[in-house]
């Protein structure tokens, strides 16, 4: 992509049209020219041949979209970015349909253009690459990072038991590596041997083949295959970020989910495990250092321009001592709660039996929680009904008992996504009392701002 592409803008008003040249200008893009519509536009089109197109659609809207449509007839491989002061999705749709590639409702905001066009520019160079058929055959597989701003807020449970409930569940494939840089604990978790690891595949690129990645890989009796962590932390010296993209292209070219576990601490290795995901489980518990950290992990993505729509905030009560807090998470992140975990004791129990809990206790209130959550990032949105729970959709009565959010209130109350208008921080309030099995977070910020 061009260091600094060359863009034009098409606004009827010039006081508008300054600000957008401004705003573009800013940003770091080289405005070649701005316009008003017909054939102001497409002159300017013609003449400085320009990587993108800026242009904005007012009343009357029948004109504004004839100009578009002319300019992409001139520049057929140019992507065109439209904004407008209209949010009605019969004109998004028109505008999309006459060649607009992104529309962006005012007012107009510097980071959201800038984005808007860095992402319509990668995706042009995409296309012109998969017409040069540059581009391999992509993997598929839905790449889930799980991520956190601290230390010992359940990130290896949450991927230990989403692994398996996804595995068991959805009855997809699933690998799930261990990131942690640190003291990689996945295998303890699963009671898995660790004689191959990830440090294993510290082999030049194109030796990472599936045979290698295959030979390294653990299949759990869950069904979870596992990249265990090196033993000794000494060992994630000889791997680099390249390796690890390679691992993990090669995984999601092979299995339907892969899942990444990170470290409480931020380096190099994380930062690729976030670039590389589909999905970021950014997980928090809901005491206040941990969403201050949070809060500083959000800021730290938004300003690498990481697509919002990627962050899933995950918040894990580790302890039944943190419903103290009655914060309005929802309020403090300025986002919504993806998905809400309950205490549960029986996890530290099970951990002895390195087993997840999800596999050793399926009826535990986590266990339905994990389950429920496997479900939404599959993207199930119904759950397959067991037979009681089918008949009791029409005798009521017999229903109630097998499932369903009165059966289960602690589930219901933690375990479904959060409504957009309820304050995530509920069922924190509802916890029960303390329990000596708690483990407390450790704070990690230190290490983690780059
Ligand atoms: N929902 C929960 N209820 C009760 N205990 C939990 C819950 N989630 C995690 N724990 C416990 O919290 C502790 C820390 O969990 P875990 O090791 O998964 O955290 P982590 O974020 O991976 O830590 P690290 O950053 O050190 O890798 C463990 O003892 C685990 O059993
Ligand atoms: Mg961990």
């Amino acid at each position: 992509m061009a260091r600094n592409p060359k863009v034009i803008i098409i606004d009827q008003d010039p006081s508008a049209r300054a600000e957008t040249q401004r705003m573009l200008a800013l940003s770091g893009f080289a405005v070649m020219g701005a316009a008003g519509y017909g054939m102001e536009a497409m002159t300017l089109a013609r003449e400085t041949e320009p990587e993108v197109v800026v242009v904005s659609l007012e009343e009357p809207i029948a004109r504004s979209l004839q100009t578009v449509e002319s300019v992409a007839d001139v520049l057929p491989q140019v992507p065109i970015i439209a904004y407008s002061s209209i949010s009605d999705p019969s004109y998004i749709r028109r505008a999309m349909q006459v060649g607009v590639k992104d529309y962006l409702v005012a007012p107009l905001e510097e980071e959201e253009l800038g984005r808007s066009i860095n992402g319509v520019l990668a995706q042009e160079e995409r296309r012109q690459q998969r017409l040069t058929g540059e581009v391999e055959a992509q993997s598929c597989g839905t790449v889930v990072t799980i991520f956190g701003a601290k230390g010992g807020i359940g990130k290896t449970t949450i991927a230990t038991n989403l692994a398996t409930a996804l595995v068991q569940k959805t009855g997809q494939s699933v690998a799930l590596v261990d990131l942690d840089t640190r003291f990689g604990d996945v295998a303890i978790l699963m009671d898995m041997p660790t004689d191959r690891s990830i440090s294993d595949l510290a082999l030049p690129d194109e030796e990472i083949d599936r045979d290698a990645v295959q030979s390294c890989l653990y299949t759990h009796g869950t069904g979870v295959a596992i990249l265990p962590a090196p033993i000794r932390p000494s060992e994630w010296h000889s791997i680099h970020p390249g390796h690890i993209e390679k691992v993990v292209a090669v995984l999601a070219a092979t299995h339907d989910y892969v899942l990444l576990d990170t470290p409480g601490a931020f380096n190099d290795i994380v930062s690729r495990a976030l670039e590389m995901c589909t999905i970021l489980l950014l997980t928090a518990t809901p005491d206040l250092a941990a969403l201050k950290d949070t809060i500083l992990a959000l800021e730290m993505l938004r300003s690498w321009s990481f697509p919002s729509e990627k962050v899933k905030i995950v918040i894990n009560h580790t302890s039944d001592a943190q419903g103290d807090a009655r914060v309005d998470i929802r309020r403090v992140l300025g986002k919504e709660v993806f998905w809400s975990i309950p205490y549960d004791r029986s996890i530290s129990q099970v951990t002895q039996l390195g087993m997840p809990i999800v596999a050793a206790k399926p009826k535990a209130k986590a266990s339905q929680s994990f389950v429920e959550m496997a479900y939404a990032i599959g993207g199930i949105r119904s759950r397959p009904k067991g037979m009681l729970e089918r008949l009791g959709d029409h005798i009521p009565l017999l229903g109630r008992p097998q499932g369903g959010p009165e059966a289960v209130p602690e589930v219901a109350a933690e375990g479904v996504p959060e409504p957009a208008t309820e304050a995530p921080a509920r069922s924190a309030t509802e916890a029960p009392a303390r329990s000596a099995t708690e483990a407390p977070a450790r704070s990690a910020t230190e290490e983690w701002t780059r």
